[in-house]
């Protein structure tokens, strides 16, 4: 979500005639686009605009800019602590970013972070245009679909930072896929805090009531644009309580919908998942995962796990490492619990200690590191279509991912563009990356 709103306000600054400076020490303005669904990633925050002082030393005009969830969340308060800091602007302001960096150029530090109940995503279209874009056209793109989020779970600070959940309009997004399409792009992430969910809280077509029109057929819609030339389709996130029969079918029925999905569970035990609020089952959960193999057997699932939530036993973790043995996920995020202000779970008292929680992620992870190399050398042997990408600095092609969004790194550099889709054979299995040869 973070990386299509640096994007976006990349493509304002270009529109406004600002360009990309090579160096930090020699750019005039500054934007720290932050997290902070746990507090380490606010920390870094803090400790990097501390580092920015010396910049505004050596370049007094520098404009230093806080923009997304620590924006949100902390408003006037960053300026309070940072008086260097020249713009607060919050997640859902991100529109208004040339003008407020103007007016604060002229009138001094703004915060900028009004939250509305019925904010919709205005209609923005990518731009392509040369020079403007500072991003250039890649053949992998993110497409924001919904905004916020209102399920509350109980740890988490994402309805607080992003506002209540609206649906972007059905139509505004297939055009924003198309012109993506149209100008290369050759796989598309639909992007939402709960993607399910879409079209639930607003009504997103001219010819439909609320809650008719719902992911399923935004899916449908969007694949069409596979006769343009749209290669792969993924999405994220999916919360398990919103997985329709509907949307599981879409892995048979729709030929670019990729055979990997990120279900977070979270937690292993129903005890904690009701504590979480997160509203399904562990049974429910299962249920869902076979569902998913018997619907597309190749299905590669990921998931997100928190340890040391409040009130955690032994047993609880110990049922969560279960559920890691039982579906035995190609990969996974997991964290230790951070509570987070404003929060439900902020106020439990029962909080795990944490060299508990650092040795139960220690035990996870350690497991997880286990079957995913076991997962992945499921895979050697196989010939995998992957979709060619640019190594990380370089111009040279010597990497693709499969569609189960493996990366599988190549011997030799392979003539071809990024976004082309080579057969490819698997020869070797790592924890987090396979080897293969282009046939
Ligand atoms: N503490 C730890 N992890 C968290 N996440 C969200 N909130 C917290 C928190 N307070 C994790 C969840 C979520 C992922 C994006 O971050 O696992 O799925
Ligand atoms: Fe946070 Fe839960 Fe919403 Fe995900 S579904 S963003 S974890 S409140």
């Amino acid at each position: 979500m973070n990386e299509r709103d640096s994007e976006i306000m990349a493509q304002l600054l270009g529109e406004a005639g600002y360009i990309e400076s090579l160096e930090i020490d020699d750019a005039d303005l500054i934007i720290l686009n932050t997290c902070s669904i746990r507090a380490k990633a606010e920390q870094k925050v803090m400790s990097l605009l501390g580092h920015l002082r010396k910049n505004l030393k050596k370049r007094p005009g520098l404009q230093i800019c806080v923009a997304g969830c620590v924006a949100q969340q902390e408003g006037y308060d960053i300026i309070r602590k940072m008086p260097h800091v020249t713009l607060v602007i919050g997640t859902q302001n991100i529109y208004d970013l040339v003008f407020a960096l103007k007016h604060a150029q002229t009138n001094g530090p703004r915060v900028l972070t009004s939250l509305e109940k019925r904010y919709q995503i205005p209609r923005f279209l990518p731009n392509f245009n040369g020079k403007k874009a500072l991003y250039p056209a890649p053949f992998r793109k993110f497409l924001t679909i919904m905004q916020g989020c209102d399920n509350y779970c109980s740890y988490c600070v994402v309805p607080y930072t992003r506002g209540r959940e609206v649906s972007r309009q059905a139509k505004d997004i297939v055009d924003e896929a198309r012109v993506l399409v149209q100008n290369g792009v050759k796989e598309i992430t639909l992007l939402g805090q709960n993607v399910n969910s879409y079209g639930q809280t607003n009504i997103v077509t001219a010819h439909s009531q609320k809650g008719e029109y719902g992911f399923a057929q935004l899916l449908h819609e969007v694949a069409k644009l596979a006769e343009e030339g749209l290669q792969r389709l993924r999405f994220t996130t999916s919360n398990p309580k919103d997985l329709t029969d509907e949307l599981i079918a879409c892995f048979a029925e729709i030929d670019i919908l990729c055979s990997q999905l990120h279900l977070p569970l979270q937690a292993g035990s129903d005890h904690i998942l009701r504590r979480m609020n997160r509203k399904y089952s562990i049974e429910g959960y299962l249920a869902l995962v076979d569902k998913l193999h018997k619907v597309c057997p190749s299905i590669a699932l990921t998931t997100d796990i928190i340890v040391g939530f409040p009130g955690e036993t032994d047993e609880d973790f110990e049922a969560t490492m279960a559920i890691l043995n039982t579906v035995r996920y190609h990969g996974s995020f997991s964290f230790k619990y951070s509570p987070r202000p404003g929060t439900r779970a902020a106020k439990f008292s029962d909080a795990v200690p944490e060299e508990i929680k650092s040795a139960r992620l220690a035990r996870f992870q350690k497991r997880q590191d286990e079957i995913s190399l076991e997962r992945n050398s499921e895979y050697i042997g196989t010939v995998q279509n992957i979709m060619l990408e640019p190594d990380s600095g370089s111009t040279q092609i010597t990497r693709g991912r499969t569609e189960t969004n493996h990366i599988v790194h190549l011997h030799q550099a392979v003539k071809g563009a990024a976004g082309e889709i080579l057969p490819a054979k698997i020869v070797h299995a790592g924890q987090h990356s396979l080897q293969g040869r282009v046939l």
